[in-house]
């Protein structure tokens, strides 16, 4: 088994769930009429969460997956552990295509997402990457 593919500790998801859920009631979505909320906890241990932020420019619409990350970034950085998105209904939702690169570039080793058909592992939910390993291998090579 590889380091990326090892379970993570054990995950509360419903704190999860319920911190996506309060997060979700935050949206700005005008527009699509869509709230989504997601939280994660980080690799040491802090819980963290973002909605999406819509705009009259459509395509400029930030996920709630966006702002999770600008809250990974600006409570202190480091790796996401688990990972939980809700609908306005408080149903699981998967992330975007978009958001699972997203995601892939700030997991921590066996990072785990809730889906819709269960836990999984974020090489599961985008399996066979581009990531920020591929740019190391070119550096090297430079
Ligand atoms: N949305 C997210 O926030 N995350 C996703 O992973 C899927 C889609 C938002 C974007 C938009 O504000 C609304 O859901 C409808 O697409």
């Amino acid at each position: 088994m590889s380091r990326a593919d090892q379970p993570a500790a054990e995950v509360d998801w419903q704190a999860l769930a319920v911190a996506a859920q309060a997060a979700m009631q935050h949206a700005y979505a005008p527009y699509s009429r869509f709230p989504v909320g997601a939280a994660a906890l980080t690799e040491d241990g802090r819980m963290i969460s973002g909605c999406n932020v819509e705009n009259a420019s459509y395509g400029l619409t930030l996920c709630a997956e966006c702002t999770l990350v600008g809250a990974l970034q600006m409570s202190g950085g480091g790796k996401l552990a688990a990972f939980y998105c809700v609908d306005g209904e408080g149903n699981i939702l998967m992330p975007c295509g978009r958001c699972r690169q997203l995601l892939y570039e700030h997991r921590a080793a066996g990072m785990q997402l809730m889906t819709v058909s269960g836990v999984k592992t974020m090489d599961e939910v985008l399996p066979d990457a581009f990531g920020p390993e591929n740019l190391e291998v070119e550096e090297q090579q430079k």
